[in-house]
This record gives C-alpha cells, structure tokens and sequence, in this order.
C-alpha cells in the first residue's frame, strides 16, 4: 500500500504546520492542531466545542447544538471510567491521546489513515468510488458524496471491519462524516456534498478550505 505526505518525506511536517501526534486519528481535529488552531495536546472542552462551532458556520442555536454535540464527544474521547470523564470535562480532551480511546474503531472507519497516522492513498480512491459528478456551486464539476453516498460508504466499512466491527460504531460514526459532510460540504439540501478533493487535502496536508478557516479566530499557537 502506498503512503502519502505530500512533498515530505515520510512522518515529516510541511514548513509553517505543527506537529501531529499519530496518536490523533482525527483528520478534522489534526488540521486544527496542525494549523494552531488548537493545541496538541490537552485542549479544554470550552475551547474545542467553541471551534468546531465557529467551523460550522452556525449562529445562535445551531451553533449551540454543534457546541454541545462537540462536548459530548469530547467528553468521552479519551476514556469512559468516571474519573477520566470527570477530567475531561474539567481539564478537557488529550487530543494526543484518542487513538485506542473509546472512539477508536481500530480499522472500522475509512483507514485513510493507518494506526502511525500515515496516508493510504488506496483508502482516497476507495472513497471516491463512492461518489458521482457533482455540480461545484462555484462553477465546474467534481467527484464529491451527498449523505446518501456517505450512508453506504459508511455500510460498506463496516462490512469490510467483519467480525470486529461492534454494534456501537454506525453511531459513533455518525459524528464524523456526516459532520464532516456539514461543516465542508457544497451546495444545499440534498446535493450537498463532500468534495473528495478536499477531503484529500484535509487528510494529506491537514489544511481546511479557506472558506472555513475565514470563519475561525486567527490561531493563537503559531
Ligand atoms: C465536528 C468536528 C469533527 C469532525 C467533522 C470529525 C470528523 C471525523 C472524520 C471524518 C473521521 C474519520 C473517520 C474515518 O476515517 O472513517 C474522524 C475520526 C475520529 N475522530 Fe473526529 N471529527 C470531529 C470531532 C472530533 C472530536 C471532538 C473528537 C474527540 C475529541 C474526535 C475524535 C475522533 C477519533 C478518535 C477518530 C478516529 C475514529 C476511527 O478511526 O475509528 N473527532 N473524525
């Protein structure tokens, strides 16, 4: 299978990003670490949900539902025993420390990225043999899934997982790309889609579009 990291050599960083942990198997939370829009490693929940929620370009109450959505996760990203929830909420998330986390599905997902956090570029084309033409409400055409795509794409991974696939993970996957669908998604209703070369570019160079980072607070850690 090959890797990919862009122009850099294997498990380097590309000038002017930070440093990822590989223990971060989030690709949406990488590019924010990446970027300095957060911190690598303990990031407290206020300031997490308060990003993803800026992200999403929601005001008012959608904004409030994406922050609270955010905390739930977060809360129970780095362990389910009551002492660990209890820090998380108070201290907030290790975000270099989710991977074998309760939220890890250990190969249920995508594997886009493989456990060192190393693209499979095999995964990208996989994925975007899910999806159709779809129309760039800027202008052109491009591969991309609506949430139907995304739906069996989701199916198929589980499917693949076999066995080791557990009965909590079509839930836990709701959280990722169907936000993820949300938050970068083009177009309205149900053409909106994913675009497949942005999703690429999220998880090779852990770089949001422009019209998403517009919407976040300058980072602070750069
Ligand atoms: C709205 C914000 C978020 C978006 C859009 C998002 C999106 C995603 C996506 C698309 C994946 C990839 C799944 C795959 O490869 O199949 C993923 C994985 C993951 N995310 Fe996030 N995520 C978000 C927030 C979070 C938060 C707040 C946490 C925890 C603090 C988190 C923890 C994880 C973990 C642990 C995985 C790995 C799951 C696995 O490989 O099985 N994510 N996320």
């Amino acid at each position: 299978m090959s890797n990919t990291s862009i122009d850099t050599p294997p498990g380097a960083t590309p000038a002017g990003q930070i440093a990822v942990s590989p223990n971060n198997p989030c690709p949406f939370l990488r590019a924010l670490v990446a970027n300095g829009y957060v911190g690598g490693d303990v990031v407290s929940l206020s300031q997490l949900s308060e990003i993803v929620g800026d992200a999403s370009g929601q005001t008012g109450f959608g904004k409030k539902k994406v922050r609270m959505a955010t905390w739930m996760v977060a809360v129970i990203a780095n362990g389910l025993g009551p002492g660990r929830v209890f820090k998380s909420a108070t201290s907030g998330a290790v975000l270099d420390r989710l991977r074998n986390g309760p939220l890890d599905k250990h190969g249920g997902g995508s594997r886009i990225l493989d456990a060192e956090a190393r693209v499979n570029d095999e995964q990208i084309d996989r994925l975007a043999s899910f999806g159709k033409d779809c129309k760039d409400p800027a202008g052109g055409i491009e591969i991309g899934l609506t949430a139907k795509e995304i739906e069996t794409f989701m199916a198929a991974n589980i499917k693949r997982d076999g066995d080791a696939a557990r009965w909590y993970f079509p839930i836990l996957m709701k959280g990722e790309w169907p936000v993820l669908l949300k938050i970068l998604g083009k177009g309205e209703g149900e053409a909106r889609y994913l675009s497949v070369a942005e999703v690429r570019t999220l998880f090779v160079e852990r770089r949001l579009p422009e019209r998403i980072t517009a919407r976040l607070p300058k980072p602070a850690s750069r």
